[in-house]
């Protein structure tokens, strides 16, 4: 059938899609440069951004996740306030909003009624909304003010991939972009850190047999797994954690580094897995003391760390990027790791149990 073409060689779509993902990347950073080569947003969004005085991301599921990690893009590189909301929780216990809130709806389909519920609603208040989403013309995008594009092609695979890494890099486009409009000067090209970024993602989609290895190794028997990180790299467990649970049915937490002691530690048995997740310099240290209360108690860890900050013992050591862009690649070893433990468990990769690929009910 069509979607048998549609995979090509692959034996399943979120491979094809994994793999896809520098090259959605690099088509991002040219869909959203301007003639100049600088890096272009609409003026109007812009507009809008500059015009409110906090951002409020509402998404679910994969996007949220995005959105987390939106959140530190955009409060570091143009200084404007961000709440990161879960949709469905939004709808019915609206926070106190801001003067002049300025709504941002993260959805790789652009369908979820969870998302569409809050939009309705906040439109009702007379806020503007902007929709970061794969699909144009879907609903969320027909009903806000403004929307940008993924380009991230087609999404098959239920687990989402590759727009959870097109969301990173658009949103992080949008806060360069809003930066520079308020004169802010970021110290570094973004546009040449996201070619880079774009490198790293090939080279660890080139490592394929390695992670193969390890969800053999770490996941393949075990009944439960957790995910360390502090920073965004906890931002990116949560979505590590999610990606396992969905296609594997391994029980998986993503666990903010320092939290785990305070009650989750009791789990550790000997043998259970901790995922940790290092690429973020000014926590390197802490992350790995983390790591440390967990193996003695038996855990089998799994540190996954970007070079340069490397350490003996570590399992996998991913390129170096610029440090605000590690969720777009330190993703894609909790992806590959998710999927290939989902194969060793015989389970059906693209089409998970009980999950539908966008849920639009309440
Ligand atoms: C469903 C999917 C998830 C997805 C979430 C949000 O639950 O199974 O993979 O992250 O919806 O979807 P959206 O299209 O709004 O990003």
């Amino acid at each position: 059938d069509a979607s048998d073409i549609e995979k090509g060689t692959y034996p399943h779509f979120m491979l094809k899609e994994i793999d896809e993902q520098p090259l959605v990347l690099r088509k991002i950073i040219q869909k959203y440069r301007s003639e100049k080569g600088e890096l272009e947003i609409d003026q109007e969004i812009v507009k809008a951004v500059n015009e409110s005085d906090r951002i409020y991301i509402i998404a679910a599921g994969t996007s949220y996740h995005a959105g987390l990690v939106g959140k530190q893009f955009i409060e570091k590189l143009a200084a404007v306030p961000v709440e990161v909301h879960i949709a469905s929780e939004f709808g019915y216990n609206m926070p106190l909003l801001s003067a002049k809130p300025l709504f941002i709806f993260i959805s790789q389909s652009g369908e979820t009624a969870d998302s569409r519920a809050v939009l309705v609603q906040i439109k009702e208040l007379g806020h503007k909304a902007l929709t970061i989403t794969n699909v144009p013309g879907s609903t969320l995008s027909r009903e806000a003010d403004f929307t940008l594009l993924l380009h991230a092609g087609p999404e098959i695979a239920v687990a989402s991939t590759k727009a959870y890494t097109a969301q990173l890099a658009v949103l992080s486009i949008l806060a360069e972009v809003v930066a520079r409009s308020k004169g802010k000067e970021i110290g570094f090209d973004l546009s040449r850190e996201l070619g880079i970024a774009a490198n790293a993602m090939e080279i660890l989609c080139d490592s394929k047999e390695e992670f193969e290895k390890m969800a053999h190794e770490y996941v393949s028997t075990t009944r439960n797994a957790f995910f360390i990180g502090r920073g965004v790299d906890y931002y990116v467990c949560l979505e590590g954690s999610l990606k396992l649970k969905e296609i594997s049915y391994i029980q998986a937490e993503g666990f903010a580094g320092g939290e785990l002691k305070h009650g989750t530690i009791a789990l550790i048995e000997d043998g259970t897995p901790i995922i940790a997740l290092a690429t973020q310099e000014s926590v390197n240290l802490s992350i790995r003391g983390n790591v440390k209360e967990v193996v003695a108690r038996g855990a089998n860890p799994c540190i996954i760390s970007m070079k340069g900050l490397e350490m003996a013992d570590d399992r996998f050591v991913i390129p170096e990027v610029h440090e605000l862009l590690t969720p777009l690649i330190s993703v894609i070893p909790m992806q590959l790791f998710a999927y290939y433990a989902a194969l060793h468990r015989n389970c059906d990769v693209d089409k998970p149990r009980n999950l539908a690929k966008s849920v639009t009910v309440e």
